[in-house]
């Protein structure tokens, strides 16, 4: 496919609608465009905000309390732009059921505001979700802002959901709008501290 889209390149060059400025070799522009394509990410896609979010919530990444019930689920990933640079001080607010699907409306639990870090990397701490009479697909709210982007509004799914059949791509559901928003989950550690464990990757357009 790559071999194609080089091929493509020589093809736009010799027909002229791809022109080089002076000291540019096809061979190097052609690599550099493909370098700089491959970096480019597609938008997250976008979902209902949803009516639980609250403002205000706790700079933690420890959302899960010792003693909290539910799967131990540790959420990883990092912010981008379309253009593939990471942006390190973005703000990802994060809310969420409790493992029994009860939202906190009183309070700030299972919901916290974060800071990605250097390369744009954050991480938190929690359980997964439990399911909730208006909504049929376990998930994560997510509200991400970076200064010069779009605010993404999303939400994460899990591969696991009994919703799925274990199968996303070949049983969606109407309740998550993209089988991107769907994250596999993996187990690691020993059966009595067992914890789950999700990527989940943010990427904001341009404003
Ligand atoms: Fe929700």
């Amino acid at each position: 496919m790559e071999l194609n889209r080089r091929d493509l390149l020589y093809k736009c060059m010799a027909m002229g609608v791809v022109q080089l400025g002076w000291g540019l070799s096809p061979a190097s522009a052609v690599e550099a465009w493909i370098r700089s394509e491959n970096m480019a990410r597609a938008a997250t896609p976008i979902d209902q905000l949803g009516p639980f979010y609250k403002k205000g919530a706790p700079n933690t990444a420890v959302l899960r309390g010792a003693g909290d019930p539910g799967l131990p689920l540790a959420v990883a990933g990092a912010v981008y732009s379309t253009r593939g640079e990471p942006l390190p001080g973005a703000k990802i607010e994060i809310w969420q059921t409790n493992h029994l699907g009860h939202y906190d409306l009183s309070g700030y639990r299972y919901r916290a505001a974060l800071v990605a870090a250097a390369k744009g990397l954050y991480d938190f701490q929690s359980v997964i979700p439990g399911h909730y009479p208006a909504r049929t697909c376990q998930h994560i709210h997510f509200l991400v802002s970076a200064p010069g982007h779009k605010p993404l509004v999303t939400q994460m799914y899990f591969g696991s959901d009994p919703v799925f059949k274990g199968d996303p791509a070949k049983n969606p559901n109407d309740d998550c709008p993209s089988a991107e928003l769907v994250r596999p989950i993996l187990l690691t550690d020993q059966p009595d501290t067992m914890t789950a464990s999700a990527t989940f990757e943010l990427v904001l357009e341009a404003l």
